[in-house]
């Protein structure tokens, strides 16, 4: 599908209309939504962690709206469709408990299959001082049936030794790996959206543009749905138009909509910046940043003071 700078963003669904951002609960979106309307579902739900959208619930009591929300996107979704709910940690008193694993049974019960738990690994974040500083979050993948899109050679990345050979058998001196790049894998790295990120905006956890693409290039086809019922600054939304693939999403908070309505149009036009998805993580050692040597440490022996050292040891001079 082609999109121009002044497709319409509309406020309420309909399978005539191509981007759709409603202000509210996203059970009333969902309300206007016929079965099987959408084709891929991708979401980062409200973690019930205190952050200023979400009042803090009791586990039992955010489980439960968790799963009504899930039921009727099961309901929404096509059977050849996907969802994948992006969550991490729910804290008590300090203890952890990972939001995948109380979440999935709900999944498992409305009879969806989980085809990857996959661990976004990145390098920010608090600093905790009783328990290792968490540096992943995952994505839960699940199809409706058996029968699903995956677009594998669509995200495929460079493979590590493209070079490498058969050494033996009816394919000996043929090149062994696939030159379209490997499978990406189910742990991926991609940096989140801190600070100088080029994505931020006031959200406190916005998702990268870049992990959504994936999704959508590999389980969505062209003008297919995507739908986030928790969109915040419209993220997937982004993602999906991008790649042609129509969008609807909800925010309860009209700050994140207005942004995610911005941020659409900028991507209408051409103008939006995000992270590529190809852009190896930035390496501050290998990029030579001054900040990586550390002030408090002893200065490193030069080149010439090791083979001067070297030298005196070698020939005993004191
Ligand atoms: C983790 S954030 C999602 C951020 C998003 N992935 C992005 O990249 O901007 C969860 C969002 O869900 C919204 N929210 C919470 N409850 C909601 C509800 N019942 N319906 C719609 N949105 C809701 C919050 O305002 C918040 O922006």
């Amino acid at each position: 599908m082609k999109f121009h700078p002044s497709t319409p963003i509309q406020n309420s669904f309909s399978d005539k209309h191509a981007i759709v951002t409603h202000h509210g609960n996203c059970l009333d979106l969902l309300k206007q939504v016929p079965d099987e309307a959408f084709q891929l579902v991708v979401t980062s739900p409200p973690y019930n962690i205190g952050k200023a959208y979400e009042r803090r619930l009791k586990l039992d009591d955010y489980v439960e709206q968790q799963a009504a929300v899930i039921k009727e996107c099961v309901r929404a979704l096509s059977p050849h469709g996907s969802i994948c709910w992006q969550v991490g940690n729910y804290v008590d008193n300090g203890a952890i408990i990972p939001l995948d694993t109380v979440l999935y049974p709900i999944f498992s019960s409305l009879g969806l299959k989980m085809r990857n738990r996959i661990i976004w690994h990145f390098e920010h974040g608090l600093h905790c001082k009783n328990r290792f500083s968490g540096r992943y979050e995952t994505v839960c993948w699940f199809t409706k049936g058996d029968e699903y899109t995956f677009n594998l050679d669509s995200v495929r990345v460079p493979q590590k030794y493209p070079g490498k050979k058969h050494f033996k058998g009816p394919k000996a001196g043929q090149y062994s790996s696939n030159p379209l790049g490997k499978n990406p894998g189910d742990i991926w790295v991609i940096p989140n959206v801190k600070s100088n990120h080029v994505e931020k905006t006031v959200h406190p956890c916005q998702f990268p543009v870049e992990l959504v693409e994936r999704l959508v290039l590999s389980l969505t086809d062209e003008n297919d749905w995507v739908f986030d019922p928790f969109m915040g600054v419209g993220s997937s939304l982004v993602a999906a138009i991008r790649h042609g693939r129509r969008g609807a999403g909800c925010d309860i908070m009209s700050e994140y909509l207005t942004i995610a309505r911005k941020r659409i149009e900028m991507q209408l036009s051409g103008k939006l910046k995000t992270r590529p998805m190809d852009r190896p993580v930035y390496d501050p050692k290998a990029a030579g940043n001054a900040l990586t040597v550390s002030p408090w440490a002893k200065p490193a022996a030069t080149a010439h003071q090791l083979k001067l050292l070297e030298t005196r040891r070698r020939y005993s001079v004191k």
